[in-house]
């Protein structure tokens, strides 16, 4: 089969991209659209706005996922789903998460201009919280949807200022009224900047995305005592920043035992009482690891938490280790890989098969739909950066091959 001869228009995407952009703007050029804030809700809006004006019906199901519905000739076909996130990282990037939405619009755009009704319809989905930064667990909305957290779990979660998830969405007015639970769907394609080096050190257009590695995050917190620091002794210093070094330390040791494949980072840490002459009692942290390999996370998450303690212990402190979630190595599937692979192939676009590094919706989605996602690369592999940034054909061309791979599915 060759490729069909009906084309997204790649000015029309960039220009929506940048537009989103907008929302949430930093100074450096990135993008700070944390989920379920005033700028998040305004992403949103906005996203309403460019689906309504293509006639799809927006639904908001009851942890804020939004799902935009193009009817399909046999309406009670199951939908085929594309779809990503449009909450950023606090200094995130234009692309992470907006250019799977964003893509998955101008499919629905090119589909609209060129008058083709599919066989099953189509639904663009924006997940809520995929990034996990203001909240801690990230995949949220896919996750509740999915039934690997439950909402009432979800609800209670706390940003840092106290905030509830439940509280946050009635804020922004996007407590939906459809339960967030899986509905029967035909397919789910994600397309996603790659947010590493690889295709771009190998000169390929398309990442062919067979699955994605596995992953264990903690929460720490390291107790000590404050003491006053012009006073205090060596000898009777309980540290708890201290402790929390020697604990980062073993993070790092224990992901470079993994070789290039394993990743351990602590990129969240809070200082008690964050002050200049105070010994700090209390550190509070996140840790996690991630490996291609489950079996490798397997063995961090066996004897790591034991090793963390006798660090903190060692340096007159106790640590507490919560573990919050663990996603096991998720393959995608063959079927959905497969119309990737002859989308880009088609096309004429150099593709490679890759595992993907970074946690995706597509995680969870995948254990009740078929799943697929397609990758593009990105300027020095650099993503969760302010910086992150990626060609208008590069866009042009991952949106093209989930143009192909969607209507394949849907037609089929
Ligand atoms: C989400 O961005 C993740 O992979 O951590
Ligand atoms: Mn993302
Ligand atoms: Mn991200
Ligand atoms: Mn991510």
């Amino acid at each position: 089969m060759s490729a069909t001869n009906q084309r997204i228009d790649a000015k029309r995407l960039w220009d929506s991209l940048m537009s989103m952009a907008e929302i949430g703007a930093t100074p450096k050029g990135g993008v700070r659209r944390l989920t379920l804030t005033e700028v998040d809700r305004a992403g949103r809006q906005r996203f309403t706005e460019w689906c309504e004006a293509l006639g799809l019906q927006v639904r908001v199901d009851a942890i804020g996922n939004m799902f935009a519905r193009r009817e399909g000739r046999d309406p009670s076909r199951p939908p085929v789903l594309m779809g990503s996130h449009l909450d950023s990282q606090p200094s995130g990037g234009k692309f992470d998460g907006a250019l799977g939405v964003i893509a998955g619009l101008e499919v629905m755009r090119t589909l609209h201009d060129l008058n083709i009704t599919t066989e099953a319809p189509i639904e663009v989905v924006n997940w809520t919280d995929e990034e996990g930064s203001r909240f801690g667990h990230s995949l949220m909305g896919s996750g509740v949807w999915s039934g690997v957290y439950s909402q009432d779990k979800a609800y209670a979660l706390k940003d840092v200022d106290g905030v509830a998830v439940g509280e946050a969405l009635e804020a922004i007015g996007y407590r939906g009224p459809h339960p967030a639970r899986p509905f029967k769907a035909d397919a789910y394609f994600e397309l996603h900047i790659e947010q590493g080096p690889i295709l771009e050190r190998e000169a390929k257009q398309i990442g062919i995305v067979t699955g994605a590695q596995a992953q264990v995050w903690y929460d720490a917190v390291i107790t000590g005592q404050d003491a006053h620091a012009g006073t205090t002794p060596p000898s009777t210093r309980k540290d708890a920043l201290l402790a929390a070094a020697r604990v980062i330390e073993l993070v790092d040791a224990t992901m470079r035992q993994r070789g290039e494949d394993g990743r351990g980072t602590v990129g969240f840490l809070q200082v008690h009482p964050n002050s200049r002459n105070v010994v700090p009692g209390e550190v509070r942290f996140s840790v996690e690891f991630r490996h291609p390999l489950e079996a490798e996370v397997e063995v961090i998450a066996g004897s790591f938490p034991a090793a963390a303690e006798a660090a903190a212990r060692a340096n007159g402190c106790s640590l507490q280790l919560t573990e919050l979630f663990r996603i096991p190595a998720q393959p995608f599937d063959q079927s959905c890989v497969a119309l990737v692979r002859d989308a880009a192939a088609r096309l004429g676009y150099s593709a490679r098969e890759i595992v993907s590094g970074a946690g995706h919706d597509a995680v969870y989605v995948a254990r009740h739909v078929p799943t697929a996602m397609i990758f593009t690369p990105c300027k020095d592999g650099l993503s969760h950066n302010e910086e992150e940034s990626i060609l208008p054909e590069e866009a042009a061309a991952g949106c093209q091959v989930l143009f192909e791979a969607v209507l394949a599915r849907a037609n089929r």
